[in-house]
């Protein structure tokens, strides 16, 4: 067992344990593929087989209880950039959206690149409402050209590597990265995007970048790093996230890399489902993002990849930045968006509620699956696992509006009417979202 599991269990320990009975949820658990209305049993952090004496009873009728949101991908600027989000803000601002496990990237000031850093996030971590883990940087300083101390920094606690934001453009140091890896048995997560195509460019290539007169990121710059880098993972035996997928033809690559046997897994995000490139003109600097939001075809792919599971897992690349920075308009903002507070809903809209997807698919895809991804014992509701769980209302009709519990508050769905709301969330038996 690494070190990681213990701070993480230690951590766990420390918090408050809640005695809870969940009355009359429907609750879902793609574990054991059950979907039933009963009472649920929560003691001493974990979820039981009969109710503690002393509970507190929840009235949980006509709401949805699932394993809480397992987020493999969110930024929390922490350290370095806490006016736009530190670790506690946004461990807050998941908690609201029944995200209950945050895996951060380390593209933070300083890049967290050392043990010392590793074990500054999950100490922050620690303190917050619920379990923040983090990824440590492939390269020092995420300047693509030494690898760092994997092992060590494994053994610190970083959960996998990234350079999420700063794409792997060598392939000798993505190669050297992913044997490394195989070693380490861990895995590496890849933001593949070819600078050389997309430089600082706004929005995709398309239609929209040429009605606004301006350059866009295309569709291949994506794809092209992906086949480079599902092929590297092929030749090397070892294991690759893909983050954000965005393109139609990215599905497709993936999907054919784990036919051939590639280790290969990815995610999504949910503006890649909800939004296309349309959303720009109107939208501005709130609607970039990178990759970019791309085309009705790519949304329809994505939505098929989720459903077929090519696509295992929905994170949120959480992305905050300060109001005053997105003021500078489409061309000069910083590209990301906030979305811990929106992608159960985003789900349940988008991919529930229009039948694309069954309740039980979607928690894999939030939950289980990206749980098992991170090697972690979440995504579940079975007797004796951890009291990791969001409640929500299925149905709820609701606006995103401001104020977030997120420091930041851009997002491209202010205003838009969502299906779906979260009421409670509990992490480690305790009670800490309540709407
Ligand atoms: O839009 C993005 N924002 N994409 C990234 O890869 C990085 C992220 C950020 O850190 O703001
Ligand atoms: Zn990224
Ligand atoms: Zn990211």
């Amino acid at each position: 067992m690494n070190i990681h599991l213990q701070s993480a269990r230690s951590c766990d320990i420390m918090d408050n344990m809640g005695n809870i009975i969940l009355h009359g949820a429907r609750v879902v658990d793609p574990a054991f593929g059950t979907d039933t209305v009963r009472d649920l049993y929560i003691a001493d952090g974990k979820i039981a087989a009969s109710p503690a004496p002393d509970s507190r009873v929840i009235d949980a009728h006509g709401l949805v209880a699932i394993p809480g949101l397992v987020d493999m991908h969110v930024h929390f600027r922490d350290p370095g950039q806490t006016h736009k989000e530190d670790i506690i803000s946004g461990a807050d601002a998941a908690a609201a959206g029944g995200v209950t496990t945050a895996v951060c990237m380390p593209n933070t000031k300083p890049v967290i690149d050392t043990p010392e850093l590793v074990q500054y996030v999950l100490d922050r971590g620690c303190n917050s409402k619920i379990r923040v883990l983090p990824y440590a940087a492939v390269t020092v300083g995420q300047l693509g050209e030494t690898l760092t101390d994997f092992a060590a920094l494994k053994n610190a606690g970083a959960t996998a590597f990234s350079d999420d934001g700063n794409p792997v453009m060598s392939a000798a140091v993505m190669r050297r990265a992913l044997i490394t890896a195989r070693e380490c048995d861990t895995f590496v997560a890849t933001h593949c995007e070819d600078a050389s195509l997309v430089r600082n460019f706004a929005v995709n290539d398309g239609a929209v970048s040429k009605a606004l007169g301006i350059q866009g990121r295309p569709a291949i710059a994506e794809e092209i790093m992906i086949a480079r880098d599902c092929m590297l993972a092929l030749d090397t035996g070892a294991r690759l996230h893909v983050c954000h997928v965005s393109t139609a033809r990215s599905v497709e690559i993936i999907r054919r890399a784990k036919s051939v046997g590639a280790r290969v897994t990815c995610e999504t995000a949910p503006q890649y489902f909800s939004l296309t490139e349309s959303a720009v003109p109107q939208l501005g600097s709130l609607a970039r993002v990178n990759p970019p939001l791309r085309t009705p075809t790519d949304v329809a792919a994505i939505i098929e990849g989720l459903r077929d599971g090519t696509i295992d897992a929905i994170a949120t690349d959480h992305a905050p930045h300060a109001d005053a920075e997105k003021a500078l308009g489409l061309l000069d903002a910083p590209s990301g968006m906030i979305g811990l507070e929106t992608s159960l809903a985003l789900a349940l809209t988008h991919l529930y509620h229009t039948g694309a997807m069954s309740l039980t698919d979607i928690v894999r895809r939030v939950s289980a699956t990206p749980s098992d991804i991170l090697g972690l014992d979440r995504g579940t509701l079975s007797v004796g696992s951890a009291a990791d769980i969001a409640i929500f209302d299925p149905d709820a009709a609701w606006i995103v509006a401001p104020p977030f519990h997120s420091r930041a508050s851009n997002t491209p769905f202010i205003g838009a009417e969502l299906r779906g709301r979260v009421r409670y969330t509990i992490c480690r038996g305790e009670l800490v979202y309540d709407l």
